[in-house]
């Protein structure tokens, strides 16, 4: 089993996020601390990463295809609901949301599946709702950064450009900011935060 693939086990990825975990998710808590949200889908939620760092007044839903990492987050986090289902065909009938987050999973999908995981996203978005977006870049030029895009779980780690042409056609942008996630000040993590409206 290499490095990266004992990330599926839950408290190794738990471990592991606890270096990037705040950072991450740094420009979505400053962007929302001046416009709340009441009900929050947390789609690709691993085993309750994110759960942690939300207003405890929201509601939250948090859906993930390994039912190994929702075991683990329903008996950590009882007062979130984590839900097994593939984030490319949500279950219909967990209604809409103010805030729907996904946070480091289309890197992990091919374009086709990042379109419909957007377009399902945007189903269950309420008329005032925003989509918000956090994904790694990768580098143009070779760097740590660049080194931990290629060897990460996530195939399709994108480069700036990219994204952008896989996400304008279906979102408008009200934010896009980059920023590095460092460990020690090194730069291990190239990563943009989105927010948007759909077209
Ligand atoms: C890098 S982890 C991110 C977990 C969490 N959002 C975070 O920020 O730490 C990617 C997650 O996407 C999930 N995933 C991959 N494909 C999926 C799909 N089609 N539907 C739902 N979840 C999926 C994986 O099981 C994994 O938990």
């Amino acid at each position: 089993m290499s490095f990266f693939k004992i990330l599926q086990i839950p408290a190794v990825y738990l471990l592991w996020q606890k270096a990037f975990r705040k950072q991450k998710l740094q420009p979505f808590l400053e962007a929302t601390s001046s416009a709340p949200f009441d009900r929050i889908l947390d789609i690709g939620c691993g085993p309750g990463v994110n759960f942690l760092s939300l207003p405890s007044s929201c509601t939250y839903i948090g859906v993930d295809i390994s039912a190994e990492y929702i075991k683990h987050a329903s008996l950590r986090y009882s007062s979130g609901q984590f839900l097994v289902g593939d984030a490319t065909q949500l279950p219909l009938n967990i209604g809409k949301f103010d805030c729907i987050l996904i946070n480091s999973l289309c890197h992990h999908l091919d374009d086709q599946a990042c379109c419909a995981v957007v377009s399902e996203a945007i189903q269950h978005l309420s008329s005032d709702g925003h989509i918000h977006i956090l994904e790694p870049i990768l580098p143009n030029s070779f760097s740590v950064a660049g080194l931990l895009a290629v060897m990460d779980r996530g195939r399709f780690i994108r480069k700036e450009d990219e994204w952008r042409r896989l996400l304008e056609p279906l979102l408008t942008t009200e934010h896009y900011s980059t920023n590095f996630l460092k460990v020690l000040r090194i730069k291990c993590y190239h990563m943009f935060y989105f927010r948007g409206r759909p077209r």
